[in-house]
Order: C-alpha cells, then structure tokens, then sequence
C-alpha cells in the first residue's frame, strides 16, 4: 500500500490530482480508513500490531501529501517570479494633483488669522431671505441701498406664501444669524460667497466676502482699528500697515467708516504699508442698535463693531493677480499659475 500511495503522490501534477489520491487512501471510503474499520473483527493480539502500522502508514501517506502540494506552491510562485518581473528603474508615472484656489487659501489665512484674535468662523445661507439680507440690517424696502446692491431676486410662483429669496448680496445677514443664535457677546467672521449684477476687470457676480462681528459690554471703534490692523499685518506679513478711516455710510453701521491701506505701486509691483497711495480694502462700524434689535440682543446692554472685507481683492493684493475674471474661469493653467500646493 505504502509503494502504491507514496507511487501515485509523486506523480501528481497539480492539487486536483493530490486530493483525488488522499481521498482513494484517506477518505471516508478509503483504502486506509476501510482496512481501519476492519480492525474491530480482528483477534486482540493481531489488531495491536496491525492498528500501529496501520496508523504510522496513514500519519506518512498524509505527511507526503503535505510536502507534495508544498512542493507544488513553491513550483507555481517560481514559475510566477521568472515571468512577472518588474524593472524599478523605471521612472514613475507623474500624478497631477490639483492646487488650493487662491480665494481657498485666503479664505484658510484670514480664518487663522482672526482665530488667533478670538474670532470663531459663522456661516449662513447664499439664497437668503430679503428679511435677512435688507430689513434686519436697517435695509427697509423702500430704502435706495437696495437699489445699489444689483440684487439677484429668486423667482416666485404667484401665491407662493415664502416670504421672499435673493441670492445673499453681503456677508452682513450672517451678523444676524450669528446674533439671534448665540446671542451676546460675540467675536464671530463669516467668509463665504455673495453675487450682484456686475461684471468688469474688478467685478464678477459672484465674489467673496469676510464678515467680522465683534459684541461686548464696551467695544468702542478703537479695537475695530487694533483688529484691523493687526489682521492686515499678519495678513501680508509686513512689520507694520497703515489705515485710513474715512467717514461713510452704511444703513447697517453708525458710525461707518470705509477704510483704506497705505501702498506703493512701483512698476506694476504693489507693496503693502510703504508709499504714497491709498487703497480701500473694506466697510466697517460700530453695529446700530436697530441691528443689534432685530437680532434680539439689547442695544442698551451690548455694543460692537462689524466689518465686511473684500476676499478676491485680498488676494488679488497679496499673491499680485491681476484680473478678477480670470478667479472663476477655471482655466487650468491659470490654477496651476497661481494655485497653492496642497
Ligand atoms: N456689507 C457691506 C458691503 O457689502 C460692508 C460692511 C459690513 C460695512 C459690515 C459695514 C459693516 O459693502
């Protein structure tokens, strides 16, 4: 039996024909295993000595089945590893990876920036109710600024009972928002997008915007010009900025103040902080009460500032990109130009 089995193992070439020679000797209808049930009508004396041999023969048949189909693994991998080969001097294959927008990566440099001074990011709607956009922030309906913000007005079915959507022309609604749900005090910006009908070098229909907010007991126009200029230092990494309030108005603020960064334009080659120009860079001042009131925080117990920046200018200003148009045109090379490694 040994001869036969350890015979017909050897000359198995592949698993299909090992198992077929396991279960012809080991299986439940086995040669082995029948000769072993055998053993129950055999006298005692013989069926010790028959049963020992019985079981070393099936422990052998068993261990050259193992080394066999072992055998038969390594001769299969070495066969893979002489035809699959793989030349790692080769060079790689080039990934194009995408960059960070530069309004992305101004929009992450202003968040650090005001985190750093205490201000935690709100957001709110882009379709946005005219209650928020206008009414809360002193804007009534009749009021000419609503005019002036080339407002892009949602379409309304006759009798449809929602009050009535814009596309959110300012970043200012989210002041309220940021009010009704938390309350006061509060030190909170809100970057994020907002439209007007307008297109030229300088204007696109949807643009981008920073919303700052900042409500305590005694906040006065003072730390609005200590944020400010500390944001724009840390902003465009220069050791000091110079900004100019001019008095203006908006519905929203009293006082208002529209402010202007000192710069120098050598050659097309814009520098922050030293020169002889003045640029604006923003709308700001202390938040009127009737804001704070339709926000439901007293005027009588809470005062503070706001402020709304202009992020595609912020950007256009530090990384010296000239035309606004060319942010949302989604031109691959330009995103490659003036993209950021991410
Ligand atoms: N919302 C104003 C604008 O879009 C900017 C602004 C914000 C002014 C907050 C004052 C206070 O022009």
């Amino acid at each position: 039996l040994r001869g036969k089995y350890i015979a017909a193992i050897s000359a198995s070439k592949d698993e299909a024909a090992l198992e077929d020679v396991r279960l012809a000797a080991l299986g439940k209808k086995g040669e082995i295993s029948l000769k072993m049930r055998e053993l129950g009508q055999m006298a005692p004396e013989d069926r010790q000595s028959f049963g020992a041999a019985l079981n070393v023969l099936k422990d052998e048949i068993d261990a050259a089945l193992r080394a066999a189909k072992a055998g038969l693994a390594d001769a299969a991998l070495n066969e893979r590893l002489k035809t699959e080969w793989l030349d790692v001097t080769l060079p790689g294959r080039p990934r194009r990876m995408g960059t960070i927008h530069p309004v992305s990566q101004v929009m992450d440099e202003l968040t650090a920036i005001f985190a750093d001074i205490g201000f935690a990011v709100a957001e709110g709607p882009q379709v946005e109710s005219d209650w928020f956009n206008f009414d809360a922030l002193n804007i009534p309906p009749e009021h000419p600024a609503r005019q002036e913000h080339d407002t892009f007005f949602m379409n309304r079915a006759p009798g449809d009972a929602r009050p009535p959507h814009v596309l959110r022309t300012h970043t200012s609604p989210v002041q309220i928002r940021a009010m009704a749900a938390q309350g006061a005090p509060i030190r909170v910006i809100a970057p994020g997008r907002v439209y007007r009908m307008d297109m030229d070098q300088t204007h696109t229909p949807m643009f981008h915007q920073v919303e700052g907010l900042c409500i305590d007991r005694d906040i006065s126009m003072a730390n609005l010009k200590w944020t400010l200029e500390e944001f724009c230092r840390a902003f465009f990494e220069v050791p000091s900025v110079e900004l100019r309030f001019r008095a203006s108005h908006f519905p929203f603020t009293e006082p208002s103040a529209e402010v202007d960064i000192r710069y120098s334009n050598v050659g097309g080659q814009l520098k922050i902080g030293e020169g002889d120009k003045w640029m604006e860079i923003l709308g700001s001042g202390m938040v009127h009460p009737k804001v704070l009131t339709a926000a439901g925080v007293d005027p009588n117990e809470w005062q503070g500032f706001a402020f709304g920046m202009g992020i595609d200018r912020l950007a256009m200003l530090k990384y010296g990109i000239p035309d606004l148009r060319a942010f949302f045109e989604s031109d691959l090379r330009w995103l490659r130009h003036y993209g950021f490694a991410a």
